[in-house]
C-alpha cells in the first residue's frame, strides 16, 4: 500500500512491531522502528527518497562497501517532551557534516532537502516510537555507502543513503575508566579522522579490546605523531577541567567536529565557565592529576551526551579523578539535555 507523508512516498509495513518493544528497558541502538528512509544514487543522481518497511537490503558480494569501505554515517536523536512534542537538536549540522564526510570518501553529496524532508517525513510516521522515559530518545542513524560493484579500487558508481531509527536508552551507565593510548592511533594528519567514516570506528575496536582486557572501558586517543597530546575519548570528543578551566582540543583533520562538543563550548561560555580550545598534552594531564588540579575529564558526543571519566591509566599507573559536589560535566549535561528535551528556554535556537 503506498501513501504520501510530507511529499515523500511511503510503502507502509504490513504490521507494526511497536507493541513487542519494552520501552522501560531499552538498550542503546538495538531495536529498530517499522520504517526506514532510502534513496539510491544511480545514473549519476540521487533519486527521490522514499520510506519503506525496515528490513534487510540486498547487495552484490562485489559491492564496493565490502571491499574498500566507502561508508559514512551520522548520529542524531529525537527527544520527546512531557507534552508529547518531538524535537531534534541542530539537525542541519548533521546534514552538512554528512556531506563533508561524503566529500572525503568520494561519495556524491546528497541534496540537503532529501535529508531534511526525508527525515521529517520518517519522524512524522514513526513519532510513537520516540520514547518518553527520562534519558531515553529515538536514536537516528543516517548512513551512506557504496552499493555499486567492482573489485577495481576506485569509487563506486552507485550508492545508498538510508535513515534507520532505534528507540534507545543510555549509551553508558555510570562513569568510565579510560586508558591513555601510547601505541595505536585513530587518525593521522591528512587522513579521514574528521569524517564520520565507518572505518574510523572499526579501527578503534582492537585497541579498545586490548584496553578492556586491562580493565578500561575506553581509550583516550592521542596524536599519531608522538602520542603526546590527547585528542578524543573513544567515539567522542574529550574535555579536561584543570582548576576551573574547561579545555578541549581544537578540531583538525584528525578530530571530529562534534555537535555536542561545540554546543558544550557555547553553553560553558554562557555559564561563565572559562574555556580554552587548545592542544592538551598528556604530560599536562598527568602532572595536573598528580598535583590535584585535574578536576574532571569527560567525553561528549550525541550518543552518550556527556560521559564522565572516573580515572585514567597511563604508563602502567592509574590516576583517579576526584568526586566533586559541583561538576561541570553534570551542569553542562543538564543544560544541554534541558534544551534537547524542551525543558528549558533555548536561547541558542538549536531546537527544531
Ligand atoms: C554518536 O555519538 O552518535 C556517535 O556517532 C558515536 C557512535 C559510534 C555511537
Amino acid at each position: 500500500m503506498e501513501a504520501m507523508v510530507n511529499n515523500i512516498r511511503v510503502e507502509k509495513a504490513a504490521t507494526s512491531k511497536i507493541h513487542d518493544v519494552d520501552f522501560d528497558n531499552l538498550a542503546f541502538g538495538s531495536t529498530y522502528t517499522d520504517h526506514m528512509l532510502v534513496s539510491d544514487f544511480v545514473n549519476g543522481e540521487w533519486k527521490e527518497p522514499k520510506i519503506v518497511p525496515y528490513g534487510p537490503i540486498s547487495l552484490e558480494p562485489s559491492a564496493k562497501i565490502f571491499h574498500y569501505g566507502q561508508s559514512i554515517f551520522e548520529g542524531m536523536k529525537a527527544y520527546k517532551d512531557v507534552e508529547g512534542g518531538v524535537w531534534l537538536f541542530r539537525p542541519m549540522e548533521n546534514c552538512k557534516r554528512l556531506n563533508k564526510s561524503a566529500e572525503r570518501l568520494t561519495i556524491p553529496e546528497l541534496p540537503e532537502s532529501y535529508f531534511m524532508d526525508g527525515l521529517m517525513a520518517l519522524l512524522q510516521l514513526e513519532k510513537d516510537w520516540v520514547p518518553k522515559n527520562p534519558g531515553s530518545s529515538l536514536y537516528i542513524r543516517p548512513f551512506m555507502f557504496a552499493s555499486g560493484s567492482g573489485f577495481h579500487a576506485s569509487p563506486a558508481d552507485e550508492y545508498k543513503f538510508i535513515i534507520a531509527l532505534a528507540p534507545s536508552g543510555a549509551y553508558f551507565s555510570g562513569k568510565v575508566k579510560v586508558l591513555i593510548e601510547e601505541k595505536y592511533s585513530r587518525a593521522a594528519n591528512g587522513g579521514v579522522g574528521y569524517a564520520k567514516a565507518g572505518g574510523n570506528y572499526a579501527g578503534q575496536f582492537y585497541p579498545t579490546q586490548l584496553a578492556a582486557e586491562k580493565g578500561y572501558q575506553q581509550v583516550i586517543w592521542t596524536d599519531d605523531n608522538n602520542h603526546e597530546f590527547i585528542e578524543e575519548a573513544g567515539a567522542m570528543n574529550v574535555f579536561v577541567r584543570i582548576n576551573d578551566t574547561l579545555i578541549t582540543a581544537p578540531t583538525s583533520d584528525r578530530i571530529l567536529d562534534g555537535i555536542t562538543r561545540k554546543s558544550i563550548l557555547d553553553i560553558a561560555e554562557d555559564e561563565n565557565i572559562a574555556t580554552e580550545v587548545r592542544k592538551i598534552s598528556v604530560h599536562e594531564v598527568v602532572e595536573a592529576a598528580k598535583n590535584g588540579t585535574l578536576k574532571e575529564m569527560f567525553g561528549a558526543g550525541t550518543a552518550a551526551v556527556v560521559s564522565p571519566i572516573a580515572g585514567f591509566g597511563y604508563k602502567g599507573m592509574d590516576y583517579d579523578l576526584p568526586v566533586l559536589a559541583e561538576s561541570y560535566a553534570e551542569k553542562l549535561k543538564k543544560r544541554i539535555t534541558d534544551i534537547q528535551y524542551n525543558r528549558a528556554e533555548d536561547k541558542f535556537g538549536w531546537r527544531h
